[in-house]
């Protein structure tokens, strides 16, 4: 496509199609005449530009965050469209929550000087605002898969069978994942919805047979799943959505999923699991947690006798549950609440209505 065709395509100027080009953002490969000849990802990654312009990035930040954001991919067409809506759709998440942060602030300052007695010194609630902005500036820069599960799909699977990494995270995955299976199908469900599905290792098999349905915030994850298992139900989606659906589900379950949420999130997300599922129905996580508190703490002073700080700072940049928290809050909601140790961090906890 050359320049004309590509500016009325996604009605660009040529001006900004040049500045585009001028800070690497596209750069289209040229004919032996020396013309620019535009190919199908190009106008996807100006697509791209444009709504991260839109959404008011600057062209520095622009160039950041799709760097950052570059799949190394040679796919067929339809995924590489799939990962590029699927990041504008990323875009405009962290955006509603970069503005829902301002519109709090700016709610607070107001409410604050309406109800103060004193004389209010105004500059401090302008100092508040550009310190939120300056906030979602440094979050900015965190939202693009902090974990790297996109890049982690691939060789997901053969990493956690082969478990070599020195907290013995996954150690004994498969047997886990058949203890999860046994507590899943205890009552022959006929619908399960797995959150933070992966590579649908754990209810993949079961599909066509039953009615599973996986959600992930990972993409590759799930294209990954969807290959493995033609009749598995992908959902791009987050524990902490709105429930697509409510009453629905025998089963809903997780695994190593959970630790990636904080503390307040894994309340919203069980208030979720709870909408999609059946009255009759069972919620079974298996994930990375400790009892409580004084458990954590013996962990970390452990590791830290140990010499390995190292160790623990792996921890602490998750968010590991704390059985007891999650079983209080269950039980304040009227839930039934147990949980088994499986293996090393990993624990199985279940909640029934
Ligand atoms: C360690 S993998 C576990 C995958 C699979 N459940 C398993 O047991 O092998 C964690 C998965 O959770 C997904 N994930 C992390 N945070 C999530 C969130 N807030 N909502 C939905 N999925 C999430 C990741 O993309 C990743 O696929």
């Amino acid at each position: 496509m050359n320049t004309k065709m590509v500016c009325e395509k996604i009605n660009i100027s040529t001006k900004a199609l040049r500045v585009y080009e001028e800070y690497e953002l596209i750069i289209p490969k040229r004919s032996d005449n020396g013309y620019r000849c535009y190919s199908d990802e190009n106008i996807l990654r100006l697509r791209e530009i444009m709504l991260l312009k839109e959404m008011g990035f600057s062209l520095k930040e622009i160039k950041n965050i799709l760097d950052k954001n570059k799949a190394d991919r040679e796919e067929e067409k339809g995924k590489k469209v799939v990962s590029s809506l699927n990041f504008q759709m990323k875009v405009i998440e962290n955006k509603i929550i970069e503005l829902d942060n301002v519109k709090n602030t700016l709610k607070d300052s107001i409410n604050s000087i309406i109800n103060s007695k004193e004389k209010e010194e105004y500059t401090l609630y302008f100092e508040k605002i550009n310190e939120m902005l300056e906030q979602n500036k440094v979050k900015r820069q965190q939202w693009i898969d902090r974990w790297g599960f996109d890049n982690w799909a691939k060789n997901y699977d053969s990493s956690v069978v082969s478990g070599n990494d020195e907290l013995n995270i996954f150690q004994g995955y498969g047997d886990i994942m058949e203890k999860v299976k046994e507590v899943m199908m205890a009552r022959s469900p006929q619908s399960i919805l797995d959150i933070g599905c992966g590579t649908g290792s754990l209810c993949g098999e079961l599909s066509g047979e039953i009615e599973v349905v996986g959600i992930d915030q990972s993409i590759e994850m799930l294209f990954i799943a969807k290959d493995r298992y033609p009749a598995f139900i992908g959902r791009v989606g987050n524990f902490l959505e709105e429930p697509y659906l409510t009453n629905h589900f025998d089963v809903v379950v997780s695994s190593y999923a959970f630790h990636h949420l904080k503390g307040e999130e894994k309340l919203r997300a069980i208030d979720n699991m709870c909408e999609y599922l059946k009255d009759n129905g069972r919620i079974v996580i298996a994930d990375l947690m400790f009892l409580n508190k004084e458990k954590r703490e013996k962990c970390r002073r452990d590791l830290i006798n140990q010499g390995r700080e190292d160790l623990w700072d792996i921890v602490e940049d998750e968010y590991y549950s704390d059985i007891e928290e999650l079983k209080e809050y269950a039980e304040l909601k009227g839930l039934k609440f147990y949980y088994d140790h499986m293996m090393n961090f990993t624990w199985m906890v279940v909640i029934e209505r």
